[in-house]
Order: C-alpha cells, then structure tokens, then sequence
C-alpha cells in the first residue's frame, strides 16, 4: 500500500508538482474535513474559470483574487485547465466541495454563498502574495486536497460602529473584504448613534446638516477628570450613493449588510435635528462626549411618521430581511415627566415606562414589517414583553439570548464577556487607550453561543454570534483593525467549526502563520503572540509560578531580583518557587534577541496569601477568571483590567468572604480596592463589615470617586478567621448609564498585614 502511494505519489509528481508546495495548510476556520493528499497542482495564468451561471458571482470573485479569466456559458466540454464552479444541489446553503487535483479545481455548492465560501478557502491555499493584484499573473501550487465544509451556525457577524468615529467607504470596504476571507457573513452597520447620524436622508436633511456633525470630541478616558475637548467639528455622513456600493461590495462576497438605527434612545443626533420628535421642551446637541445620554424619542404619532418616512428611504438600500432597531440603554427619565408619555401608560395600561419602550419597539416592528423586514434589537427590548417577530441580539451577558430562544424567538449571542472588541486584550500597560475591560485572544476562542440547559428546539433558535467594535477609543482604521485582529480571526473559528475541533493551541500556531497574509494585506494587527502568560502551578499552587507562551516551543529567560532579563538570564524550564516577595521578570529569546515585551509579575506574601478562602455567592462566571485563590494569591489587579485574572465580578450580589489564616495571627489592617468605572455600570461599594472571630464587627464606608477606591481597614487584632462582608451599591439610579440594572462590584486582593 505505502508503495502505491509512493508510487502513484511520484507519477503524480512528474505531472503536478516542478515545485513542491508548503504543506502547511494555514486554514482558518479550520474547516470540517479536510483530506490532504500527496501531490500539487499548477495554477498557472493561463488558467480559465468555467462556472454555472447560478454561481457568477463566486467566479467573478476569484478572478478578483487570482486575475484568471472567465468563461461564461460554460459547457463541461470547454474545460481543459484551471478551476471549475458546479452547482451540487445535495449540498446545504453554505456547504461547499473545494477539490484540487491533476486537473485542477473543482468547487462544489449549492448555491453561491457556498460558492464564495470556497473561494475563500482557494485564496487561503493561495500565496499570500496573490493578494497584491501585480503579483497575480504567475503560477501558484496548489495542494491536492478535498475539503468538504460547512458552517455550524449559520448567523457570523462582525459589528462596526460608524457614529462615535466615522470611517471611509474605502475602509469599511476593506473591513468586509477581510470579514468575507474569514467566512462572516453579516456587517452589521451601527449606522447612528448620539454622536452623530451617518445615513444620508433625503426627507429629513437637517439629520445630515445637524446630525451627522458634533462640534468637537472628548480627549482621553470617559473617566478622565476633568473632561477635555479636542474643540474641532467632527463629521460626515454615507450618501445613498455610497451604500448602495458597500452593499453590493459586500454582497459579491456573500456578505449580508444589516443596518442599524438606534431608538429610542441614542437619539441625541435625531433630536438636534427634530427636536419634536422628543418629548417636549428638551434641547439636545450632538454628543461630543461618550456614554449614556436623556435624549429619547417620544412615542408620539408624528414620531412613528417621522420613523417610516426614514425606513421609506432607508429600506431599499439595503436587501436584508432585518433592520436593526437598536433599543439599548433607553434612559426613560423624560417619558416618566411627559404628560403624553405618562396618557400613553395609562390608555394602553401598560404596567410603566418599561411597557411603553415595549409599546415603542412593536410600532415599529409593525412599520418594518409593513414593508416586508423584521426587526433585530439589542435584548432591552425583550424588557416589557416579547416581541415573537424580533430577533433579540444578547449583549448583557447571553441571559436575553437565553430568555429569548426559550419563548422561540431568535436570538444572536454577543456577549460584552466575549465578544466586545472594543475592551483591552493585553494586560501591557502600553497598549492604547481603550474602554476598559478585558478581553483576551483566548478568551474569544473559548466563546460558545450554545449553552448547556436548552433543549434542542431553543438550541435551534440561536442563529450565531457576533463582535461588536465600538469605536469611542478608536478613531482611525488602523486602530478598528489593531482592535479587530486577531480577535475576529479566532471567533470566525468559533462560529465556524463545532466546540470539539476547537483547539487553542493548533490555532495560535495556525495564527501565527496567518499573520504573514494579514502582513501582505496591510493589515495592523495586535501582536501578542511572544508575549508571556504566567500563572500559579495548576492555578492554585501558590508555592510555584508558571510561565509559558502562546506559541509552542520559545525559550524564555527570565530573572528574580528585579533586573531585566536577557539572553544571558537563566532559562525557564521548570515553575519557579516562591516564598517571598518575589518579582519575577521574563521575556522570550529568538536567536540570542530578546522578541517579547517584558513580563513582569510582583507576587507579594502577605500573611493572607495562599490561605484558605470561601465566598458566598460566587463571582460572576464571566468575571472569575482567577477563582477564589485571585484574592490571596498576592498579586494586584490590573489598574484599567477589571477583566483579568486578578479581579473578581459580583453582579447585584451582596459578597461574604470568609478566610481561615489556619492559626492566630497578628493582623494589624485589611486593604484591597473595588474597581469603580461607573459608565460600565461598576461601583464600589457602599459599605464592608470586617468580623474577626468572634469579635464585634468592623463597618467602614466606602467613599471615593476614582476608578478604582482603595480601603485599608485597621485590624490590630490576633485572629485565625476573618469574615468580609461587601455590600453592594445596588440598582444604579434612572438617569445614569445602567439606570435601573443592579451594580457590578470587582474586588481586589485582600492584603493581610
Ligand atoms: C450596547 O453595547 N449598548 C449594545
Ligand atoms: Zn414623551
């Protein structure tokens, strides 16, 4: 047998390969099966592509990605070499055949968004340099190789938003280009928003004139005091002109464009423009800061006129059976003071202002669905009632997702906890200037939209998942793309493949040489491949520290006294002990040149460290990346990371923490921190109570208006237990970001001394 292969291996050879390709197969997603065989075909440029006419648009794409010609009014007889596109109607929507052998390419699909889908994979086989046109007409090897695929779900969005930084068409052509080479296939267009409307209108030009410009920007953090401002216009809107060309850009990739329009809220620009559309006697200007704001539409007749006189003019730019409606973080302050607002309640005795956005978001469902769409809503709108025709886009957590797909609706899982790109994805204090959180690589990867605990038919009504780019902190295209990548390349694999074929390893090796296309295509990716991870042994044996990368097989030096490391430092091979205060610092080594950032890590052994701790509730599943043990393992939180591994999240919980020093100890005080970033709906809390033993309890008030409140308590007391009682800030006031939604506490280690 082996001499068979060997022997039909060198036939082949003679025929097929003059060169031998790389064998590496830098696919991703991974697709579902893939059977690579021995040999190569030449792709030379003389090659035609044959088609059936079913699948033009797949053929006229890859000639954009190899300047090969087509032949149209293909008949199999005209085939000699090059690439074929056969329609296989057994196959499902998105599935395609892609089989490279001695006479060249064949594609198989059923329809042509399988077909783009496949020639996405060819371009992956492809060199890289086959991205840049002038390269194009030479030869290309392409592996023997069947590969038959197909997505698992069936909605892979990525989201941009275009109202806090407005970008070029050209960009945001780009965007979808590289979305389409991962197999999404759904932009998701955050096209208004209280910092301006980006959408040209032609019944309402003052949306254009006034709400597409604010007068200037907010420099810095949300959190920075006191605010700055850059004082200079900002603006700019897409014309119909313009949209019609990024849609059918997107569409010659198989790539669904959904436009969304926020209300009721994040109408600030509406509503400099038409302030009648609001509730009386509010004036609003286009933001220039981040954040929640008051403006809201009034639910009134003209407002509902108003709406579809725009959807008249919005809807048929764009051919995808949903507009998104937006309905977040609606701030229902001015409908609790409108006299018609309040008439609205009680006429359709609606139970409050939470049944009025309901009573909003169904109007406007019915106009939508008047002109044959259904609405997409962020999952406030499942608050006051469903909503059976909407599909509900879960961003709080997957909760909505969950709340929805059990009452049958449709939901996509977009998840802040995985899925927000716009939070930090390193801890390196010099990345740039972002929102908060964080949001590694590996986090992205271990993304499930599909939880345990829904039957097969809710299952069912989990379309997919999607990213979401909010661009307050990201101004340029380069930073949407530094952002983006490589997170969105590892949620394409997510959405793409089933949880078992998922493996973070064989993908972060698959990365890295992906990274020479996104090179090739100019694409400013973060790099965090060398950089170094560290954890306690088994993440919890605080006598041992481990350190590794990403990438298998990288040397890392690393040093214990404080000074920088370098090619001369002592090699880790094994985890490092610890005992003391230790700082340790590492870095990667690649012939005899240092390759990463500095690792650095300060573990400081207090007297609580290592020692025994309970809490009650447990933290938040998406915010206990650490466990219990973060709290005493002697390392701080991140300074602007509330997400790492260091802090621990409690949503609305009042926290008991119990700790058992294993014997009497002189404590003199108790210092930790609570994260304080009150636009992510994080407060401190309002007060602990420290027992130690028996004794009377020790209640401090918490005060401070940081982004992050540090406490000390004074102990000064032998004790062997200590009981940390955290009381929460509970339901965030109406009028602020969250209004109405419990607090989030994120506590910081707990240092005995
Ligand atoms: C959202 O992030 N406000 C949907
Ligand atoms: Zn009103």
């Amino acid at each position: 047998m082996i001499a068979m292969r060997a022997l039909i291996f060198s036939f082949l050879c003679m025929i097929g390969c003059a060169k031998q390709p790389p064998r590496e197969l830098n696919l991703i997603p991974q697709p579902v099966q893939i059977l690579d065989q021995l040999g190569s075909y030449e792709f030379s440029f003389s090659d035609i592509i044959v088609f059936d006419r079913s699948l033009g648009g797949a053929a006229r794409l890859l000639k954009e990605y190899t300047g090969r010609s087509l032949l149209s009014n293909h008949s199999s007889a005209d085939f000699i070499k090059g690439v074929q596109i056969k329609q296989n109607p057994s196959l499902n929507t998105e599935e395609y055949i892609l089989s490279i052998d001695i006479k060249g390419v064949l594609i198989e699909a059923s329809t042509v968004d399988g077909a783009y889908r496949a020639v996405q994979t060819l371009r992956l086989l492809l060199p890289e340099d086959f991205e840049v046109k002038q390269n194009q007409n030479k030869s290309a090897y392409l592996p023997f190789i069947r590969i038959q695929d197909a997505p698992e779900f069936d909605y892979r969005g990525m989201h941009l938003d275009v109202s806090r930084h407005f970008f070029s068409v050209e960009f945001i052509k780009k965007y979808i280009d590289l979305m389409a080479m991962l197999k999404f296939n759904v932009f998701h267009w955050h096209l208004t928003d209280d910092q301006g409307w980006r959408i040209q209108i032609d019944g309402f030009p003052k949306l254009n004139s006034i709400g597409s410009f604010r007068d200037e920007t907010l420099i810095g953090h949300y959190n920075d005091q006191p605010k700055k401002f850059d004082g200079e216009k900002y603006g700019g809107y897409y014309s119909k002109q313009n949209i019609r060309d990024i849609v059918a850009f997107a569409e010659a990739r198989g790539v669904e464009v959904i436009p969304e329009i926020d209300i009721p809220g994040h109408s600030s620009a509406i509503l400099a423009s038409y302030p009648e559309y609001g509730c009386a006697n509010y004036k609003d200007k286009v933001a220039t800061s981040w954040g929640v704001f008051g403006a809201i539409l009034c639910p009134k007749i003209e407002t509902f006129k108003f709406l579809e006189a725009v959807f008249d003019e919005i809807i048929p730019l764009f051919p995808s059976q949903y507009i998104h409606i937006g309905g977040d973080e609606a701030v229902k302050t001015r409908w609790q003071n409108c006299s018609h607002c309040q008439s609205l309640i009680k006429t359709y005795a609606l139970q409050d202002e939470a049944g009025l956005q309901a009573y909003f978001i169904k109007k406007v469902a019915s106009i939508v669905a008047r002109k044959g769409k259904t609405i997409v809503g962020w999952d406030e709108i499942l608050e006051g009632g469903l909503i059976d025709e909407a599909t509900i886009m879960s961003w709080r957590g997957v909760d909505g997702g969950i709340a929805a797909a059990k009452a049958g609706m449709n939901a996509i899982m977009t998840p802040t906890s995985h899925c927000y790109f716009d939070y930090y994805q390193s801890e390196n204090t010099s990345e740039p200037l972002a929102i908060g959180g964080f949001l590694p690589l590996k986090k992205v990867y271990s993304f499930n939209p599909i939880l345990d605990g829904l039957t097969n038919a809710e299952q069912g009504c989990i379309l997919g998942g999607q990213a979401n780019v909010w661009t307050e902190y990201i101004s340029t295209p380069d930073a949407v793309e530094y952002m983006a990548f490589p997170r969105m390349i590892a949620l394409s694999e997510v959405l793409w493949t089933t949880v078992n074929q998922r493996d973070f390893k064989n993908f972060a090796n698959r990365l890295e040489r992906f990274k020479k296309r996104l090179d090739v295509l100019n694409v400013n990716y973060a790099n965090h491949s060398y950089e170094i991870i560290g954890r306690f042994e088994n993440g919890s044996n605080m006598r041992r520290y481990e350190l590794s990368t990403l990438i298998d097989d990288k040397t890392i030096r690393f040093t214990t006294d404080g000074s920088t490391p370098g090619p001369q430092s002592k090699k880790y091979i094994e985890a490092i002990p610890v005992n003391q205060n230790t700082t340790i610092k590492a870095v990667v080594i690649e012939n005899d040149k240092t390759i990463s950032e500095v690792f650095e890590q300060n573990i400081f052994t207090h007297l609580g460290f290592g020692k025994i701790i309970n809490i009650a509730p447990d933290p938040h599943p998406t915010y206990n990346t650490g466990g219990e043990v973060a709290l005493l393992n002697g390392i701080i939180g991140s300074n602007n990371r509330f997400g790492d591994s260091e802090w621990l999240g409690f949503w609305g919980d009042d926290v008991s923490i119990q700790i058992d020093l294993g014997k009497e100890t002189d404590i003199s005080t108790l210092s930790t921190r609570f994260f304080n970033t009150n636009g992510q709906w994080i407060y401190a809390p309002k007060y602990i109570r420290v027992t130690c033993d028996d004794d009377k309890p020790i209640v401090m008030e918490i005060k401070g208006d940081d982004s992050i409140v540090n406490v000390d308590v004074t102990i000064d007391k032998k004790t062997r237990f200590l009981k940390i009682e955290v009381v929460g800030f509970g339901i965030i006031p109406d009028q602020l970001q969250g209004g109405g939604h419990p607090a989030w506490t994120f506590i910081d280690e707990l240092i005995l001394q």
